[in-house]
């Protein structure tokens, strides 16, 4: 069978019920089958399939009928500029949570400012409006800790975009062994791995458990918890094939904010002159709730999606 013969094959499969990347989807496949960039297989309609990536394209395109996500099957995904390894033990990175990255890093350049340091604009990877950490040297005394790490994307691409700053203190927590195994694959893949620390545990207590020292007085904790309702799960043919564990989050799926919250209140008790900036990212329908949970902080911001939906709640501390 040709590459134009396969692709004919599939696309009508994929239709039904229909996917609408259908088309895109079984380039995709077959691009990964053969290890060629999809244009190759544009440009070489004629190329022959062997025997066994017929029978891996054919295993592929029906595990993709079943609505089981292209990342599971490619075991990629792109986020923010960069390829990660995906699997089962994993939620798929979402576009949405690279407007939390880029917040993060909004927020980061704003206490840079702060302390009247110049910023050195340089293009970053999906955008060039925002200034980024560039120089050797730059410092910025804080801790990052990326609760819920999944792939690990967040964090480590954090950690990449702030590859060149000083006196930055990175930690990845998640409940799973299976997702920290993940993120510490990906982040060898970045040649990030001494940067990070992966903790276990439930939410921030393995962070608290592991700094005894409170030298650094600045926090950043960005959490893309489980926030999906089980009817919203019930709802969608793809996302019922990811971890449960990273996506309910309890009947109105604020369940893991409200710990988050009781664990961060006790930390600001005890610890009143650490700053702490919370980054969290929510379903749209969840903005005034998240607001009266953590009513206790100092502020509350809501800052949008670029679709114009409540998307990211920052919270200080
Ligand atoms: C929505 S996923 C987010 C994954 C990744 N940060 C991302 O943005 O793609 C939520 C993650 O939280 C983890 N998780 C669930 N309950 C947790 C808990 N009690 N403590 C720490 N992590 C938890 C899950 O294992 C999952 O990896």
């Amino acid at each position: 069978m040709t590459i134009s013969q396969a692709l004919i094959k599939a696309y009508p499969k994929l239709q039904v019920p229909p996917i609408n990347s259908a088309y895109l989807d079984a380039e995709l496949l077959l691009s990964d089958v053969l290890k060629k960039p999809r244009e190759w297989l544009l440009a070489n309609p004629a190329e022959r399939l062997t025997k066994k990536q017929t029978e891996k394209y054919n295993e592929l395109i029906l595990k993709r009928t079943r609505r089981v996500p292209i990342a599971y099957l490619t075991r990629e995904k792109e986020f923010y500029g960069r390829p990660f390894y995906i699997d089962e033990r994993v939620l798929v990175p979402r576009p949405e949570t690279e407007i939390m990255v880029e917040e993060v890093l909004c927020h980061c350049e704003e206490s840079r400012a702060a302390r009247g340091d110049k910023a050195i604009p340089v293009s970053s990877a999906i955008t060039t409006r925002l200034p980024r950490f560039a120089a050797k040297g730059d410092s910025l005394a804080m801790t990052i800790v990326d609760v819920g790490t999944g792939s690990g994307c967040i964090i480590i691409t954090l950690a990449k975009e702030l590859q060149y700053c000083k006196n930055l203190k990175f930690f990845a927590a998640d409940i799973s062994s299976g997702a920290l195994a993940v993120a510490r694959q990906n982040a060898r893949l970045h040649g990030v791995d001494k940067k990070i620390k992966f903790l276990r545990g439930n939410l921030l207590r393995p962070l608290f458990l592991k700094i005894k020292n409170y030298k650094i007085k600045n926090f950043f904790i960005v959490a893309n918890l489980p926030y999906l309702t089980p009817a919203q799960i019930q709802q969608s043919p793809t996302i019922k094939h990811e971890p449960k564990l990273a996506l309910n989050g309890g009947a109105d799926g604020l369940k893991y904010y409200r710990q988050l919250a009781v664990q961060l209140r006790q930390f600001n008790i005890k610890y009143p002159n650490i700053s702490i900036s919370l980054f969290c990212e929510i379903d749209p329908t969840q903005s005034k709730k998240i607001k009266k949970i953590f009513s206790f902080a100092k502020k509350v911001m809501i800052k949008k999606d670029l679709a114009g939906r409540d998307r990211t709640a920052v919270v200080k501390f």
